[in-house]
C-alpha cells in the first residue's frame, strides 16, 4: 500500500525527500557500500536537486559512493543535446556535486541497437545490486518514466512511443511540438517495481486528477503509476494542490 504525505509546499516536500536520500547515502557509506539512486527529470524534481546541491555544498554530503540510473531518455537525442535527459542531469545536478561520471547512467538516446541498449541497461542495474531508492515524477497520462498507457506490470527497459499529451506537455522545453521526439527509451514498470524504495513527487493542480486516478482506481496498464499501489515501500509526496481531489 502506498503512503501519501501532503506537504505544505513543494520546497518542503523536496527537503523531506532530500533528507531521506542523505540518510541513505550516509548509512551506505558507513557500511562501505554504494547507494544506488534512480533519478528522474522534468520540472518536478528540480527543487529536490537544488536541495541535494545545498546539502553537498553546505553540509558536506558527498556523492562519491553514489551510483545513479536515470529513468529514461528521448530517442534520437545525444547526451549533449540541450533537451536530452543526460544534459538535464548534468546541468541541474551532476555538475554541482562530486558524483563520478562513470557511476551515472542514462539510457543512450542514440544507439545502433536499441533492444541491446535496453537489455544492457537492465543488466547494469542488476550488476549494481539493484536500485535502493527511485525518485519519480508523474505525467498527466499516468506515466512513470516514459511508461505511457498501456504499460504492463511486467514491462522492462524498452523503446516506447510517447503519448501526444506528453509530447504537448514537454513541448514547452523544446519551443515547438514538432521538435519533440516521438520515441524514448525507458525503464519498465517491472524495473521500477523492483526498486527497494520509491519516492514519487507531484505538485500543482495539473496533477490532481491523475493522482486521484493513480491512487483510487484498480491498478491497471491504463494508468501505469497505479501499479505503485502494490509496491511494498512507496511514498507519494504531494503539495496541497496535487492532493486536492483525494
Ligand atoms: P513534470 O513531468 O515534472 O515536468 O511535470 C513529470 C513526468 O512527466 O514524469
Amino acid at each position: 500500500m502506498s503512503k501519501v504525505i501532503v506537504h505544505a509546499d513543494k520546497a518542503t516536500a523536496a527537503k523531506a525527500v532530500a533528507a531521506t536520500i542523505r540518510d541513505l547515502i550516509t548509512a551506505k557509506a558507513k557500511a562501505s557500500q554504494a547507494a544506488v539512486l534512480g533519478l528522474a527529470t522534468g520540472s518536478t524534481p528540480l527543487p529536490l536537486y537544488a536541495e541535494l546541491v545545498r546539502l553537498h555544498r553546505e553540509e558536506g554530503l558527498s556523492f562519491r559512493n553514489v551510483v545513479s540510473f536515470n529513468l529514461d531518455e528521448y530517442e534520437g537525442l545525444s547526451g549533449d543535446h540541450p533537451q536530452s535527459y543526460r544534459y538535464f542531469m548534468e546541468q541541474n545536478l551532476f555538475r554541482f556535486i562530486d558524483i563520478r561520471r562513470e557511476n551515472t547512467h542514462v539510457p543512450a538516446g542514440i544507439s545502433a541497437d536499441a533492444a541491446r541498449t535496453c537489455a544492457d541497461y537492465e543488466a547494469a542495474i542488476v550488476s549494481a545490486g539493484g536500485i535502493d531508492l527511485q525518485v519519480l515524477g508523474i505525467g498527466r497520462t499516468g506515466h512513470i518514466g516514459f511508461n505511457e498507457p498501456p504499460s504492463a506490470l511486467s514491462s522492462r527497459t524498452r523503446r516506447v512511443h510517447l503519448d501526444e499529451v506528453t509530447r504537448r506537455d514537454n513541448s514547452v522545453f523544446f519551443g515547438e511540438l514538432s521538435l519533440v521526439p516521438h520515441g524514448a527509451l525507458t525503464m519498465g514498470v517491472a524495473t521500477i517495481m523492483d526498486c527497494r524504495q520509491v519516492e514519487l513527487l507531484a505538485f500543482g493542480t495539473g496533477k490532481a486528477e491523475i493522482i486521484r486516478k493513480t491512487l483510487q482506481t484498480q491498478p491497471s496498464a491504463d494508468c501505469p503509476a497505479s501499479w505503485l499501489q502494490n509496491h511494498a515501500r512507496c511514498t507519494f509526496h504531494l503539495d496541497p494542490e496535487a492532493n486536492a481531489l483525494l
